[in-house]
């Protein structure tokens, strides 16, 4: 939601915040700044905008000082400004802090400093921190001290860095339901959001918890708990490689996260067939339990709300046990079926979405077992599941997902296997055939990747004008199409919608005249030829019609302007390989209507509000 970077030790801290934050800017890109102490003072430069324009401000200073924060903002509480822009600062301009999350009870605190004569110069929930902190100091604490008073007074969800010009040296950081991690380093420490903004210095890194604060300063690191006892903390070693984090000759992340799909394909289902039987021990349920259960909810938004609908399909098809798909802001705030049987499957790329969390903690509370599926090891998803299947898709930059997205469809699958073969529902030979057919997804994917560009980039060209698009399949289909609307509106700002393409007599196809784009999944299915039907009607009425279809399909050309031909796959696993020249062709149409396809407006990685 928005990327925090700190360091404090030996080199200087100018370029080390600046790198962070480009790192960062997938979390959000509306504005950025950093504090950095220099001569006995902070010195707090705020851009509006990208981490570019901050950079360049920076260009014309060169300070050489060794401790500082930075920010790169996604706005909750007050427009993207320069005044709105982190870090913010005390009265006296001596403290600076930089948060991520959201503080529920801003307004209160707000009222309260400022009737103890707090000056606030920001519409921001975060500008209480450090004045809640510069009162503390004023009392005799010190900044660690100060800081964990502060934090005891927020409710809601923060990351916080700050530093003190009382202190030189010292970085204090807390989190409490938003990431934190501290980097281990020679030459001091590191904190930020993400892993990958502190890669480029170290590989070791403390994963801080709920409540726990770190008081940091270049030659000394101490880490405490919630409950204010000093600990040890476990240092994890990342093992992948830096490399995710940059473009590796593609001119966008978007464009190289399409094209690492068969790579994540092949790891999510690596190690999963054992000895002739699927395996997926973390599940952390017994077989018995397993076959106990007799509802299955799968909760998530955006990406991966549609990935459960693909999961809806399988689970109910193969397993038989009935499945509902629902969006977790919905979820969390209806009162649903829930028995100790029932099991909720929590789906989230970044494993921080704040609506998912809420309904897995509802979820739990009501008795039922949750499953977290997530792209981030160590995530709030992850930590609050009872069991996790890791998607293996490694960072996503771009905050259009895809690769996450064929990761978490994968994973669902293997889900719905396993379930239908606990269940007795599928032969165990017929559970190997459809995983080797599901893993020979990442070879047909990569020949899509080479071939299909050409017919993507033609129907790209005839679309890109449009108003607006329809997005229509059929059973699978259907879910394929939402997918394909979110991406093409996320990233190129074209009004689309996505109807199951029987819905559309109801009513959408008022909306079609000469030229309308008609976007269709037509993939051979038990439901093709109820799709040609309703291509039918909608090219009786003008539109222009582009299909995704399997190849050898020679009936398709007649009911379709352009056609985008993919190798023939079991219907179960459509949604592998037909999401993928959707993802190019949201993404050629955002090129050509002049969009950052990486950072589309409005948008950031993860949403840690509500
Ligand atoms: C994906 O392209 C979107 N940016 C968005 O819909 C995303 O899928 C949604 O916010 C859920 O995020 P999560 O998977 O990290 O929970």
């Amino acid at each position: 939601m928005c990327g925090i970077v700190g360091y404090t030790g030996t080199r200087p801290v100018q370029n080390i915040l600046v790198e962070g934050l480009s790192r960062l800017e997938y979390r959000g890109y509306d504005s950025a700044g950093v504090a950095i102490e220099q001569d006995g003072a902070l010195q707090v430069i705020h851009r509006k905008g990208k981490v570019g324009s901050l950079a360049h401000t920076l260009g014309h200073f060169d300070f050489s000082g060794t401790c500082g924060i930075g920010h790169t903002r996604w706005a909750t509480h007050g427009r993207p400004s320069e005044a709105n822009a982190h870090p913010h600062v005390s009265c006296d301009g001596r403290i600076a802090v930089v948060h991520n999350g959201i503080i529920e009870n801003f307004a209160e605190l707000r009222e309260e400093l400022e009737a103890a004569g707090h000056a606030f110069s920001s519409e921001t929930d975060t500008e209480v921190i450090p004045h809640l902190i510069e009162e503390a100091c004023r009392e005799g604490a010190d900044l660690f001290q100060a800081v964990r008073e502060a934090a005891e007074r927020l409710i809601g969800a923060y990351a916080i860095a700050a530093v003190s010009a009382e202190e030189p040296g010292v970085l204090v950081a807390a989190r409490k339901d938003s990431p934190l991690v501290v980097g281990l380093a020679d030459d001091g420490s590191y904190v930020a959001s993400d892993i990958i903004a502190v890669l480029d210095a170290t590989r070791e890194v403390v994963v801080l918890s709920d409540g726990d604060v770190a008081k940091l300063s270049p030659d000394a690191r101490e880490f405490y708990n919630a409950r204010g006892e000093r600990f040890q903390p476990e240092v994890a070693h990342v093992d992948w490689d830096v490399d995710v984090a940059e473009k590796g000759g593609y001119p966008d992340f978007m464009l190289k996260e399409i094209h690492e799909q068969p790579r994540v394909i092949r790891d999510t289902l690596a190690g999963r067939l054992v000895n002739g039987a699927l395996a997926i021990d973390e599940l952390d349920l017994s077989v018995e339990e397993l076959n106990l259960i007799d509802r299955v909810y799968v909760i998530a938004c955006g990406t991966s709300y549609h990935a459960g609908l693909i999961a809806k399909n399988l689970v109910e098809g193969w397993a038989r046990i009935p499945c509902e798909c629902e969006v977790a802001s919905e979820f969390r705030y209806r009162n649903p079926i829930i028995t100790p049987t029932t099991l909720v499957v929590a789906v989230s790329q970044s494993g921080e979405t704040a609506d998912t969390l809420a309904a897995i903690r509802d979820a739990r509370v009501k008795g039922a077992r949750v499953f977290g599926i997530t792209n981030v090891v160590g995530s709030p998803v992850a930590r609050e599941s009872d069991g996790v299947i890791y998607t293996k898709a490694n960072k996503e930059i771009a905050v259009a997902s895809t690769k996450s997205f064929l990761g978490q469809v994968v994973s669902l699958t293997l889900l719905a296997l396993l379930l239908a073969q606990v269940k007795g529902k599928l032969k165990m030979n017929q559970v190997r055939l459809l995983f080797r057919e599901l893993a020979d997804t990442a070879d047909q994917v990569e020949r899509i990747l080479l071939e299909c560009g050409p017919a993507v980039d033609a129907a790209a060209q005839a679309c890109k004008d449009a108003a607006s698009a329809l997005f229509v399949g059929r059973g699978m289909g259907a879910a394929i199409a939402c997918e394909g609307a979110l991406k093409l509106k996320e990233i190129s700002y074209l009004h689309a919608e996505a109807y199951p393409a029987g819905e559309m007599k109801h009513g959408p196809i008022a909306l079609i005249d000469e030229g309308f784009p008609v976007i269709a999944v037509a993939t051979k299915s038990p439901v093709y030829d109820k799709v040609v039907s309703n291509l039918q009607e909608a090219k009786a009425r003008g539109a222009m019609v582009v299909a995704v279809a399997t190849e050898g399909d020679e009936e398709i050309g007649r009911h379709a302007d352009h056609v985008v031909f993919i190798p023939k796959v079991r219907d179960a696993f459509s949604a592998v390989t037909a999401s993928v020249p959707l993802q190019l062709f949201a993404r050629a149409i955002a090129l050509e209507r002049g969009c950052d396809v990486d950072q589309p407006r409005n948008l950031a990685k993860s949403v840690t509000v509500e």
